[in-house]
C-alpha cells in the first residue's frame, strides 16, 4: 500500500492550503483532502519512528492525487520524509470503455447480465453495430479479458460496468432498451436470494425496455427455468414465449459444455408490452439537520441495509460518521461530515438501495 513515514508532525489547524491541496478538517487520525481532481481522506498514524502516512480505502483517489497529499502534508508538517514507496508507482490509466457506476446509461440500448467470456456480448457489438451494448459483470479477470479484446477487435459500441447487475437495472432510464440477455446464470439452487431474475430484477427490466424492448433469459438449469417463469407469469402486460433445446445464434463456453453433457436448454422471451412511467432519477443525497442519537447496531431492512460503524470527533459539535448504507449484498462504504447541516464527503453512487437508506438513516437520527 503506498505510504509515507515522516519524522514529526506539528500542530495545525484547519483548513489549510498546502502547494497543490487543501487540508479540510481532521477527524482524530483522518484528515479531509482536497485537490484539484479529487477528495478523500488520509490516516495519520504515530509510528515507533514518526508518523506513518496512509490513504483511506474507502475514499481512495488515483494514485497522482494520493502522492500531492503525501507530499504537501510533509511540508505543511516541516517534516522529513523517512521512508516512502510512492515514487516508482506508475498509473494504471483508465479504460474509457469501463464505466463508473455514476455514468450516465440514457443512451444505452441493449444489456447483457454475467457475460462472462464475453463470447455472446461481442457477437451482440458486431450484429447491432448502431447500437450500444452494456456488459454488466461482478467477475473483474472476465472484465478485463474482454476489455483487450475489444481494443484488440477495434469494437467501439460495448461498454462495461462492474457491478451487480441487479442494481444497475434500476440506473437505466423507463422504455430506452431494446433487449436485455441473461445467458446461463449461476442457478444458485441453495441461495435463491442472490439469482439474478427475482421480482424487483423483472420489474426493472419490464420498465427499463421499450414497448415491444424484450428479456432473453437461456438457460441449462431447470430449477432455475421453472423459477424463473414462475416470476414471471406473476407480472402483468408482458408476453411470455419459451423454447426448449433450440440452437442459439451462438453457443457460449457453457452451453458448448452442457451439449456434450445431453443437458435440456430452456429460453424464456418476454416482452414488455407497456409503455412505463419515467422514473425520479435525481437521488439528491441532501441532509437537513444534525444526525443525533447515533446507534451502531447493524439495521436490516427488505431492500436495504445501514451500519454505522464509527464516529470521528473533528471538535466538540461537529463528527466524521464512518457508515455501510445501501444493497444488502453490495452495501457502499461512506463517510459522513456530521455538522449543523450534515454532508456526504463523498455522495453515494446513485442506486434505489442506498437512497432508501439515506432516507431511513434522515428518519432514524433526527432527534
Ligand atoms: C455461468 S456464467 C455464464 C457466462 C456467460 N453468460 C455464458 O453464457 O457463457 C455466469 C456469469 O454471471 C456473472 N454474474 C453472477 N451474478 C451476477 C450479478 N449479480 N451481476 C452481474 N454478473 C453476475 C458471473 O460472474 C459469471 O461470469
Amino acid at each position: 500500500m503506498p505510504h509515507i513515514l515522516i519524522d514529526k508532525i506539528k500542530e495545525l489547524n484547519f483548513p489549510l492550503k498546502g502547494e497543490k491541496c487543501e487540508f479540510l478538517f481532521k477527524a482524530e487520525n483522518l484528515i479531509a483532502v482536497k485537490t484539484e481532481n479529487a477528495k478523500f481522506l488520509i490516516n495519520v498514524k504515530k509510528h515507533k519512528n514518526g508518523y506513518l502516512i496512509k490513504y483511506d480505502k474507502i475514499t481512495r483517489p488515483v494514485i497522482s492525487e494520493i502522492k500531492k497529499a503525501y507530499l504537501d502534508f510533509a511540508k505543511l508538517n516541516d517534516a522529513k520524509i523517512i521512508f516512502e514507496n510512492i515514487s516508482g508507482i506508475k498509473e494504471k490509466l483508465p479504460n474509457k470503455n469501463l464505466l463508473e457506476i455514476t455514468y450516465d446509461l440514457s443512451n444505452i440500448d441493449i444489456v447483457e447480465v454475467g457475460f462472462g467470456s464475453g463470447r455472446h456480448l461481442i457477437h451482440l457489438a458486431k450484429k447491432y453495430p448502431e447500437k450500444t451494448i452494456l456488459g454488466i459483470e461482478i467477475h473483474k479477470p472476465s472484465i478485463e479479458q474482454v476489455l483487450r479484446r475489444i481494443v484488440h477487435e477495434k469494437i467501439n459500441n460495448i461498454r462495461i460496468i462492474n457491478h451487480d447487475a441487479r442494481l444497475i437495472l434500476s440506473r437505466i432510464p423507463s422504455n430506452s432498451l431494446h433487449s436485455i440477455y441473461v445467458h446461463f446464470p449461476v442457478p444458485w439452487d441453495k441461495k435463491e436470494h442472490r439469482r439474478v431474475i427475482n421480482t424487483d430484477f423483472i420489474n426493472e427490466a419490464k420498465r427499463a425496455l421499450q414497448k415491444g424492448g424484450f428479456l432473453h433469459l437461456r438457460t441449462d438449469s431447470e430449477n432455475y427455468f421453472a423459477y424463473s417463469l414462475q416470476k414471471f407469469l406473476e407480472q402483468d402486460k408482458i408476453d411470455i414465449n419459451v423454447k426448449k433445446n433450440i440452437p442459439y445464434e451462438i453457443t457460449s463456453k457453457y452451453e458448448e459444455r452442457w451439449i456434450k453433457q445431453g443437458k435440456n436448454i430452456y429460453d424464456i422471451f418476454m416482452k414488455s408490452l407497456e409503455i412505463s412511467p419515467e422514473i425520479n432519477q435525481n437521488y439528491d443525497f441532501v441532509f437537513e439537520k444534525r444526525l443525533v442519537g447515533l446507534d451502531f447496531t447493524p439495521k436490516v431492512y427488505d431492500n436495504f441495509v445501514i451500519h454505522i460503524e464509527k464516529e470521528y470527533k473533528i471538535n466538540e459539535n461537529d463528527s466524521l460518521i464512518r457508515a455501510t448504507i445501501g444493497n444488502f449484498n453490495r452495501p457502499e462504504h461512506i463517510y459522513i461530515v456530521n455538522k449543523q447541516i450534515p454532508y456526504y464527503f463523498k455522495k453515494p453512487a446513485p442506486i434505489k438501495e442506498n437512497y432508501l437508506a439515506h432516507e431511513k438513516l434522515k428518519r432514524l437520527f433526527n432527534g
